[in-house]
């Protein structure tokens, strides 16, 4: 299981976290992308683009946006391994193809969303972004509904190839319910401590 890092909830001093991130077994920074349609936030990470092209780590851009082709170009030059957009969101083929151009694209589903609406699209994804907390701000309390999800998914993963990534309310509690995933994203477990690695670390040691 890989280990990517929120950086949502970093309220202060955020470049030289991100830089100290470089130190961490993290294997990668997850941004969340906001427009304030979508959900109520709004966040971007533009403003410390120079920061995140310096770093060691792999970038996994998640869009709680709208309209999700107008936001790809704006992070392009960063690299990143995946980006995902919700499932409950505007998006056409050609926006997909549009991600493929740059990166492994994923789709993400909020926890309220049957996890059959994904089949159409998953032979065409790299990965499914599971839900575990209602989209739109961090430290919210991990949803317990997302353990029958995951099972159901890991189904449907049988089928298709496409990796798993749960996000939403994770640490050293509730890491044991989401074994089967490939990918688990914890942000404010991780950021609202002094020692990030000792938080990363213990989730890794949980799987
Ligand atoms: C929620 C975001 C998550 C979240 C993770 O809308 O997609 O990435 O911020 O943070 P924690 O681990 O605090 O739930
Ligand atoms: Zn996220």
């Amino acid at each position: 299981m890989e280990v990517s890092t929120s950086i949502l909830s970093i309220k202060d001093n955020i470049k030289e976290k991100v830089k100290s991130l470089k130190e961490t077994d993290t294997n990668y920074i997850h941004l969340d992308v906001m427009d304030g349609k979508f959900v109520q936030n709004i966040s971007s990470y533009l403003d410390i683009k120079e920061e995140l092209k310096k770093t060691n780590k792999k970038i996994d851009i998640h869009f709680m946006v709208e309209n999700v082709e107008e936001y790809i170009d704006n992070y392009k030059d960063l690299n990143p391994s995946y980006i995902t957009f919700h499932l409950e969101s505007k998006f056409t083929d050609k926006t997909i193809d549009k991600i493929k151009k740059i990166s492994k694209v994923g789709i993400s589903i909020s926890p309220n969303t049957e996890i059959k609406k994904l089949i159409p699209y998953l032979d065409k994804v790299d990965l499914v972004l599971l839900m575990s907390v209602i989209p739109g701000c961090g430290g919210q309390k991990f949803m317990l509904k997302t353990i029958d999800r995951l099972k159901e998914l890991k189904l449907l993963k049988e089928k298709y190839n496409f990796k798993i990534e749960v996000d939403g309310g994770i640490n050293d509690e509730t890491i044991k319910y989401v074994q089967d995933a490939d990918i688990i994203v914890s942000g404010s477990y991780i950021t609202n401590s002094d020692n990030f690695n000792e938080k990363i670390k213990s989730l890794i040691s949980m799987n």
